[in-house]
């Protein structure tokens, strides 16, 4: 595990840790919006990543529903990228996202089949205006989740996301861009990859979420159901 230091700076909040990590998540703190994130750098180009980061509340009860926040920084050139919170494409809540502007568009989709995956209301987002921006090199988008950490893995079984633990996580991008950014239905082209990896939640809880989600939250930019 690796500590990572959030500082004020623009630049140096959307930095992305070298990926020489031998864990797959180390320890981001964000000084902007206030949360401890466990950061996966997912290699992208030659000397890019995407940057996966995951806040949970301190205390939550194994095996009930609970928030989450997400914060992503992708390098400029990505179209879009998307994590499944299953750890694969299907049967588990798709938090997919693109620039917009000088913002961010946050998609919410599901999907049983490995097809274009359609909306999904069983996750919710409220985009928060700190944490969510651009610059010169990277996008970056800061949202909480409420919804993303239970879902319907199948007809007959809920699965719910271990607070105390590991779990698996997938990530997909393409370098085309969704066909109408603002819009958060948008159509989007199929990846150019993705892969998996294991998303320390021991690591990303927070004593004072609430009082963290509270404070951002008062600022949001938008609320995607
Ligand atoms: C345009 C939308 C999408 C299409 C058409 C699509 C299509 C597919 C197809 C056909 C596969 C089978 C393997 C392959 O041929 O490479 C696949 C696999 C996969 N896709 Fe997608 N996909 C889309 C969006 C997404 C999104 C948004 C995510 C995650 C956020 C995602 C994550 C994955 C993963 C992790 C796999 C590996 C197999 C699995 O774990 O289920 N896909 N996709």
């Amino acid at each position: 595990m690796r500590l990572i230091s959030g500082t004020t700076a623009v630049a140096a909040l959307m930095a992305l840790v070298p990926e020489t990590l031998a864990a797959d998540s180390a320890v981001f703190r964000d000084s902007e919006t206030g949360f401890t994130f466990s950061q996966y750098s997912a290699p992208y180009k030659i000397g890019k990543t995407i940057a996966f980061r995951v806040a949970v509340p301190s205390g939550a009860t194994p095996g009930q529903p609970y928030d989450a926040v997400i914060q992503v920084a992708a390098p400029n050139d990505v179209g879009w990228c998307g994590l499944a919170w299953g750890g694969r494409m299907t049967n588990d809540p798709l938090t997919v996202a693109w620039a917009n502007g000088q913002s961010a568009v946050v998609s919410s989709r599901f999907t049983t089949q490995h097809s274009f995956p359609q909306p999904y209301t069983g996750a919710s987002y409220e985009v928060f205006r700190t944490g969510t921006k651009s610059n010169s090199t990277h996008w970056q988008y800061t949202a909480l989740c409420r919804g993303c950490t239970s879902f319907p893995a199948s007809s007959s079984r809920n699965t719910t996301l271990n607070p105390n633990g590991a779990n698996t996580f997938a990530f997909a991008y393409a370098s085309g861009k969704p066909s109408n950014p603002s819009s958060n239905t948008s159509s989007f082209p199929v990846h150019d990859s993705y892969n998996y990896w294991s998303h320390d939640f021991a690591s990303a809880a927070n004593p004072d979420f609430v009082s963290l989600v509270a404070r951002n939250s008062g600022r949001a930019l938008e609320f995607v159901a």
